[in-house]
């Protein structure tokens, strides 16, 4: 596997991910409203600057958590100064994760992968580590886009999935990207 394959996001571009224009095309209320209930705890797995966590700690509520994760500390430091002196700071876990570990042990409902699986070396370890973090019937959201992953490198990793024990429930339609929601067997 090359290096450029799994190449990370740069924090240098952490803009290009938090803007109008997405909020428009993505808006994340619209994407993951079906999903997420009050109450929830959500892992949001590769965070980069929280486009998705911040929308995600309004939706599970003041009794909800959201884990957002990131192996760059940069991204993590611009979620951190977006709800720094807001009732979000005590909503969202910031947690600093490695590139093949998450890190994590728990009951989590359900993790949103979002525009981060592609950068990962181990798409095998990450499933199995994502199972063990999940609550039984948790689900797992992943999306990818367009450009950065073929529709075979897609099905490969919804391949791996299954071989780690998720079942594939959905296909979101999300304009020009790939989507599936899995669910733990
Ligand atoms: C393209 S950005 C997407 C950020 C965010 N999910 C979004 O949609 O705005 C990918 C993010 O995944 C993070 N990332 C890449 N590999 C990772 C890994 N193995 N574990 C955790 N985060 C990872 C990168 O640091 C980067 O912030």
């Amino acid at each position: 596997m090359s290096a450029g394959k799994n190449r990370v996001c740069p924090v240098t571009i952490a803009g290009s991910l938090d803007n109008r224009i997405r909020r428009w095309l993505q808006d994340p209320r619209k994407i993951l409203g079906p999903y997420i209930k009050e109450g929830m705890t959500v892992l949001d797995v590769g965070c980069g600057p929280g486009f998705f966590s911040i929308d995600l700690a309004q939706m599970v509520g003041k009794s909800g958590r959201v884990i957002a994760s990131d192996l760059q500390e940069g991204m993590l430091q611009k979620l951190s100064k977006k709800i720094q002196g807001t009732e979000l700071e005590e909503r969202i876990i910031l947690h600093k994760c490695e590139k093949n570990r998450i890190g994590l042990s728990g009951n989590v409902d359900f993790v949103l992968a979002f525009y981060m699986v592609h950068e990962i070396p181990n798409q095998e370890d990450f499933f199995n580590e994502i199972k063990s973090i999940l609550k039984p019937n948790g689900q797992v959201f992943i999306v990818e886009p367009p450009f950065h992953t073929s529709n075979t490198a897609f099905e490969e990793t919804i391949a791996k999935a299954r071989g780690a024990g998720f079942v594939s429930v959905e296909r979101p339609k999300i304009f020009l990207n790939k989507a599936v929601i899995l669910q733990k067997a």
